[in-house]
């Protein structure tokens, strides 16, 4: 089983970005702890971008080669309709999705309440930091479909 772990923007800056917030820790480093959870048999392929054309073309990705999901959408979570389109299409071809947050967007600002994704993922974690990540990656190999 390949897990594909989507990034949105400035994600890529992790460890420098607002570490108060986002804490000290890189991107890099997520993806080693999520290789070390990783079961057998288990690839973790960990992405970032910027660019939401790019983040929605890997999510048809996923949908055409079978790969369940774990989404940080960043802000593109709060108002990109085009994303939440695309999130419903692999939920809709049975694939689970999960939405990750490191931070808990509800206890900050107000437009952070608002995710136009949740509503058509699987599930959310959010407010746990890197443990976001960890909890969606076991959840997500319990809903992944066999022989994906
Ligand atoms: C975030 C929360 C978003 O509101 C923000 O725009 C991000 C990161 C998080 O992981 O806490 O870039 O998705």
């Amino acid at each position: 089983t390949r897990v594909l772990v989507l990034n949105g923007p400035n994600l890529g800056r992790l460890g420098t970005r607002e570490p108060d917030i986002y804490g000290s820790e890189t991107l890099e480093d997520l993806r080693t702890q999520l290789e070390q959870d990783a079961p057998d048999g288990v690839t973790v392929d960990l992405r970032q971008t910027d660019d939401e054309g790019t983040l929605i073309g890997w999510l048809h990705e996923a949908v055409d080669t079978s790969m369940p999901v774990i989404l940080n959408p960043a802000a593109f979570t709060h108002y990109s309709y085009a994303l939440r389109d695309a999130v419903s299409i692999v939920t809709e071809a049975g694939l689970p999705l999960i939405e990750v947050h490191l931070s808990n967007p509800h206890a900050r600002e107000e437009f952070r309440h608002t995710s136009v994704v949740t509503g058509v993922a699987t599930g959310v974690i959010a407010g746990l930091g890197f443990d976001s990540y960890r909890l969606a990656l076991s959840a997500v190999l319990r809903r992944a479909p066999a022989g994906s």
